[in-house]
């Protein structure tokens, strides 16, 4: 079976090439601040119309929380943006953990579903929904890891973060994994050692 790649990135999300870029976005779908800010400045005014062809299921939302959904990415060099809603942090008891991992289930599955192979995630919930970064990262890398591991198209998944303090966290959890994969003789997957930049 062909290497599995998992790298986390120190840089700017919006910058990454790769097939799918994962925005952090709110059920509504009309942007914010963060990482949403940052998709849809660089992404150009036509996301934003995108975004509001998107049909509500409810009132107000376009993208329940734990869900994704599709669109272009128009001016980033990723060629789709998967748009998923993350859990606001209450103190763990509402759901959280669960909403979070069928975050990155529902990501990997439309990228899946559309034999895509490289895809780049935000640290979701964990700015603004204030998630614990380090509980958020062990969801992330196990539900990623769950993913790819009957996925032959999968090329590569990239866990991108802005702060130091962030990429840490990532990479101690894909430590951490990549040792229990060991112990357990999951040897195709490829848990990257060292944090890169993202190309500027
Ligand atoms: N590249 C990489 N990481 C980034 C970038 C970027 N350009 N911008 C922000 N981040 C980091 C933040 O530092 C944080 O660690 O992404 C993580 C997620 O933060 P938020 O963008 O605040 O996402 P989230 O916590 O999921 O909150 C979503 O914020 O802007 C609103 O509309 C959005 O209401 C939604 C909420």
């Amino acid at each position: 079976m062909a290497m599995k790649r998992v790298q986390v990135v120190h840089g700017d999300l919006t910058k990454m090439e790769v097939d799918v870029l994962v925005n952090a976005a709110n059920e509504r779908m009309l942007g914010g601040g963060g990482v949403d800010g940052a998709v849809h400045r660089a992404a150009g005014p036509e996301l934003l119309a995108a975004c509001r062809r998107v049909p509500e299921v409810a009132p107000g939302v376009r993208c329940p929380t734990g869900a994704a959904r599709i669109t272009e990415a128009f001016q980033l060099k990723a060629r789709y943006i998967v748009h998923t809603v993350g859990p606001v942090w209450f103190g763990g008891s509402q759901g959280e953990d669960e909403l979070l991992a069928s975050c990155y289930r529902e990501c990997l599955s439309l990228m899946r579903t559309r034999q895509l192979a490289t895809i780049a995630f935000p640290a979701i919930s964990c700015g603004v929904y204030r998630f614990p970064a380090e509980r958020a990262a062990v969801i992330a890398v196990e539900q990623i890891y769950l993913a790819i591991r009957d996925a032959p198209e999968v090329e590569a998944v990239y866990l991108v973060a802005f702060q130091q303090v962030m990429v840490n966290v990532l990479q101690h959890a894909v430590d951490q994994y990549a040792q229990l994969s060991k112990r357990s003789g999951a040897r195709d997957v490829d848990f990257s050692r060292h944090a890169m930049r993202s190309k500027a």
